[in-house]
């Protein structure tokens, strides 16, 4: 079995990199090296890149890609159905990897050897003087308009054609483990959202790293990138606004996973989604079913149903 060790980063295809630039910049990344055709966006922590936007006529999400723990992992990897040989990676950090296809038709890269980048400065968290926690004493709470720092890539949904078959796919190649199931009846066996997070054993991982979905055809419908608290993800989604970037929905927080979302639509159309305050589970933790319903996509926020969440890529025939 492969080790995953985390979610690395993600490629995206634009038609025009300098506009995507700017809406990434707004998002809270930094440019960590850009060429004519392909643009590398960093957050404060110590990946070299966490976003990379690739020029092309296409656009949409083309790749998902993992960190391995050792360089055995690609050795494996290699021997796995469709695997690539070992190839070098270009770009900052270098690297080597091994490019698998999930059955949506994703590529799915196992990097290795990437090398870290000096993590940026980021604003420490914010001290909150809760109705019965008080902790802040003499010191005023601004923090700085300014974009939401994107700290790290957390987390990818994809709408798949194909539940059960992607489903193994991700728990069988990749190891990871189911945290929350959606179900439509009482058969729990045939989920139409599957939320998985990495094999960590007793470490505490992500409630999700990987989302699934049922869906009529193939599409990554987010990624979603970790920002540093409440207030960073308001100030950022004001900053945002002032910017004329399109919401797409937000702020809220989320059933599944619990976090705090906020999401974007990029130039070229895709969701985005800042997030704060995720549950984190571990091997103790126990596998969750929940019905099918609007309920089960946020606790609050502004209204919004499954079908619109998911647009096209909705498959759902809901029980509300
Ligand atoms: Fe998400």
């Amino acid at each position: 079995m492969l080790r995953i060790k985390d979610i690395n980063h993600v490629v995206y295809r634009h038609r025009d990199l300098d506009a995507v630039e700017r809406f990434l910049t707004d998002f809270g990344m930094v440019t960590a090296q850009k060429t004519a055709d392909r643009l590398y966006m960093r957050g404060t922590g110590p990946l070299p890149y966490v976003y990379i936007a690739e020029r092309s006529e296409q656009t949409g999400c083309s790749t998902l890609a993992f960190a391995v723990e050792e360089r055995a992992d690609l050795a494996f990897a290699q021997t796995l159905p469709g695997g690539s040989l070992i190839e070098a990676i270009e770009g900052p950090g270098g690297g080597e990897r091994v490019v698998l296809t999930d059955p949506a038709g994703l590529r799915v890269e196992l990097v290795h050897a990437v090398e870290a980048a000096e993590p940026l400065p980021m604003r420490k968290a914010l001290t909150l003087n809760s109705a019965q926690k008080k902790q802040r004493f003499g010191e005023v709470q601004r923090p700085a308009k300014a974009p939401a720092q994107v700290m790290r890539l957390g987390h990818i949904a994809i709408g798949v054609e194909d539940m059960p078959e992607s489903l193994s796919w991700y728990r069988e190649m990749l190891g990871l483990i189911p945290s929350d199931l959606v179900v439509e009846s009482d058969d729990q066996n045939q989920p139409v959202a599957a939320f998985l997070r990495l094999n960590r054993g007793a470490d505490w991982t992500d409630h999700h790293t990987v989302a699934l979905f049922q869906a009529p055809q193939d599409k990554v419908h987010h990624a979603s990138f970790e920002v540093q608290d409440f207030d960073a993800q308001c100030l950022g989604n004001t900053w945002m606004h002032e910017r004329n970037w399109t919401p797409f929905w937000g702020i809220g927080r989320h059933l599944l996973g619990s976090q705090i979302f906020d999401y974007w639509l990029d130039p070229s159309g895709n969701i985005i989604e800042h997030f704060t305050d995720g549950d984190l589970l571990n091997h103790e933790s126990p596998l969750g079913h929940t019905a099918a319903c609007d309920d089960s996509l946020y606790q609050w926020g502004p209204s919004m149903s499954v079908e619109d969440f998911l647009g096209e890529a909705s498959a759902y025939s809901l029980n509300k």
